[in-house]
């Protein structure tokens, strides 16, 4: 067996970048696809010449060996554990499940049938986050002490057409974007132990403003818009891990991490590419720019952004490929289910120790993912068909 045929369910907004490049990654093949919404699903069906179907015979398809299950949080739990049942190879949307004992059950059940769950956020393994970590590793910072990361913004009804679940328990920044930094850190500085956390709602109320049939619906915010909570890894380095909805404008970085021997700054984690900047103890930022790696060549700009903005590196579906090659090859695969049960247990425990005003200790600790190295990531990467790189 030299490929993974892959089932799709869930035919939303994200499914088009993860159409787009499993066509362009080595080791998967597209088989079939499903939706609640049979029209959606159609519609990508036809699109990429595959069958679409009732998620219930996409399951039963006996050629079909991993799932990807790109619902929506709530119905993630339900969707991987039916296609473990069924016996298929799962890789999820993040976050892993919206329940921390919903995620323990489905890390548990994969690991019992010996099958692979995988989960979203798969950013790191991206040039930038690649780069990253072979400094660290190389010790390019010493020792990591303490770091800082924020992402703050003033939200989602500006542009998203339906931004109402943003607001609401399940939803906000937390759960929303922290996947991407928090498996950025864990990538660098492993495990978080412990975190201490405070949060707030900025505005009570949103107005959509999104060019949308929503817009003017009115939103009461239930669940915290930002967000400050401190990290403590067991290493012993500690970062201050802000986000937020309610801010117009700000001037952090992403994430700068400070080490014994010089401080850092990592790209952005909602990207696959971008620039690494490094000193060496109080010597000048030295910029190396990922774009020239594999992967890190920006392909990408979203239709919400305006004309100025820089088009990005986004190769969503490269832990997917990461997965099907430790499939075919009997090798660990990077974006594990246990890495995003720790990530979930660690979002989940800030927004806890924000209610209860305590620190609040996490239970899991999963190893630093395996390092991938250029040479492996550019021998998982195909090229987009010609038709699908010019569109
Ligand atoms: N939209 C983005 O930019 C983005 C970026 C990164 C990650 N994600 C993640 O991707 C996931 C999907 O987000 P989205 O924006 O594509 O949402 P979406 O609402 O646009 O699409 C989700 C699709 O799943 C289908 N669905 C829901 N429950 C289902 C079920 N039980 N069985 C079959 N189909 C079902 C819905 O009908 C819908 O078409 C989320 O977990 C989100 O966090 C989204």
């Amino acid at each position: 067996m030299d490929t993974v045929n892959v089932g799709v369910v869930g035919c939303g907004n994200i499914s088009g970048i993860y159409f787009q490049n499993i066509a362009a990654y080595r080791g998967l093949r597209l088989a079939a696809c499903a939706d609640l919404r049979h029209e959606a699903a159609r519609a990508q069906a036809e699109r990429y010449g595959i069958d679409a179907m009732p998620v219930e015979d996409l399951l039963a398809r006996a050629d079909i060996d991993l799932v990807v299950n790109l619902t929506v949080p709530g119905a993630h739990f339900g969707v991987s554990m039916a296609a473990l049942r069924a016996g298929k190879h799962v890789f999820s949307e993040k976050p892993l499940t919206v329940d921390v004992e919903q995620g323990r059950a489905l890390v548990d059940e994969a690991e019992a049938r010996g099958l692979r769950l995988g989960c979203a956020p798969d950013t790191f393994l991206g040039a930038g986050g690649r780069l990253a970590r072979r400094l660290v590793d190389e010790g390019a910072v010493g020792r990591i002490l303490s770091g800082t990361a924020f992402l703050m913004s003033h939200g989602m009804e500006h542009w998203h057409p339906d931004p109402e679940f943003f607001f609401k328990p399940g939803g906000g920044p937390i759960l929303d974007m922290a996947p991407y930094y928090l498996g950025t850190l864990v990538n660098l500085i492993g495990p978080v132990r412990r975190v201490s956390a405070m949060a707030g709602i900025g505005f009570p109320e949103r107005v959509v403003t999104a060019d949308s049939p929503r817009r003017g619906h009115r939103i009461t915010v239930e669940t915290p818009t930002t967000v400050m909570a401190l990290l403590e890894f067991a290493s012993g380095a500690q970062v201050t891990f802000c986000m937020s909805w309610d801010v117009w404008k700000h001037g952090h970085p992403p994430i700068e991490l400070y080490g014994t021997e010089g401080s850092m700054r990592v790209p952005d984690p909602n990207f696959f590419g971008g620039a690494v900047e490094l000193t060496e103890r109080g010597g000048d930022w030295r910029t190396m720019d990922a774009g020239g790696l594999p992967l890190g060549v920006p392909n990408w700009r979203s239709p919400a952004w305006p004309a100025e903005a820089p088009s990005r590196a986004n190769y969503r579906a490269l832990g997917l490929a990461d997965l099907a090659s430790a499939v075919l090859h009997g090798t660990p695969h990077r974006s594990t289910g246990r890495l995003a049960l720790h990530v979930l247990e660690v979002m989940h425990a800030i927004l806890e120790s924000a209610a209860g005003g305590q620190p609040v200790a996490i239970a899991t600790a999963p190893e630093r993912p395996a390092a991938l190295e250029d040479a492996e990531a550019a021998k998982l990467w195909k090229g987009l068909p010609e038709a699908a790189s010019a569109a």
